[in-house]
């Protein structure tokens, strides 16, 4: 059975003192409720050591926003996979649009990325999505297979099996514009055929296929009740302990 997973994406924003009342905050939110979803939450780089000690003793995972794909050397500005793990990830988030678009991030890249998060032991969360103009030329479908094809090149299948993709349609990002939830089935439906190919059916069947862009309390539960949507990426509502309790709540 696979697991339902939501991800706070913290981005660019919190500084040591707030990410520090943004978890202590999160942890009371959470506390004593019963679950059905495991909670990631993926702070910026500096504060990482930080929210890993707070959240020792509660059930909130550590992610990273990205990392290099280089065991270490002269990257200025980089992050290694082996320093995130000494800081308590246990997930990375590669291939957000964000960094695909602004920084100019490859698949060729991603996939490095991808092979040198298992190389650490690290679980990788695998972004994909189409832009508004692709989806209005009817080339949604072809670009995210273009870039889960590419993201899990060379990977057994065992390693596609230990993977959370999400799907995050780069014109629903931040814009308060979410998919529908019929939209959205479709793609993860389309996402999980292809995962199947990729690897076999029972492997395609576990892994956790999350959706993001505009989600929020009000929007959650809809979408989460699709039969392929198993999780959220959540961006701006993760930056409120309540919001973010409340679409956790909603599976
Ligand atoms: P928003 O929830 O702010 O649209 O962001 C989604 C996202 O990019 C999460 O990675």
């Amino acid at each position: 059975m696979r697991k339902y997973i939501i991800a706070g994406n913290w981005k660019m924003n919190k500084n040591l003192s707030e990410a520090i009342q943004l978890v202590s905050d999160l942890k009371n939110e959470l506390a004593g409720k019963t679950l059905n979803a495991d909670v990631i939450i993926a702070p910026p780089f500096v504060n990482l050591e930080t929210v890993n000690s707070l959240i020792k003793d509660s059930v909130i995972k550590l992610a990273a926003q990205n990392m290099h794909f280089a065991d270490s050397g002269a990257f200025t500005g980089e992050i290694s996979a082996q320093m995130l793990k000494s800081v308590g990830c246990e997930y990375v988030i590669l291939g957000h649009s964000e960094r695909r678009t602004i920084f100019g991030e490859t698949d060729e890249m991603i996939n490095k990325k991808v092979h040198q998060a298992f190389a650490n032991n690290i679980t990788p969360i695998l972004c994909c999505g189409e832009s508004l103009e692709e989806r209005e030329n009817g080339k949604a479908f072809e670009i995210i297979e273009g870039q889960i094809k590419a993201g899990l090149k060379d990977l057994e299948t065992t390693q596609i099996g230990n993977m959370i993709i999400a799907y995050e349609p780069i014109w629903a990002i931040g814009t308060g514009k979410t998919a529908s939830p019929e939209q959205a089935q479709e793609i993860h439906a389309f996402i999980r055929k292809l995962l199947t190919e990729l690897s076999n059916e029972e492997t395609a069947n576990n892994i956790t296929i999350q959706y993001g862009g505009s989600v929020k309390p009000n929007n959650a539960k809809e979408l989460l009740s699709q039969p392929d949507i198993d999780g959220a990426l959540v961006g701006g509502a993760c930056l409120k302990a309540d919001s973010f309790r409340d679409i956790v709540l909603s599976v």
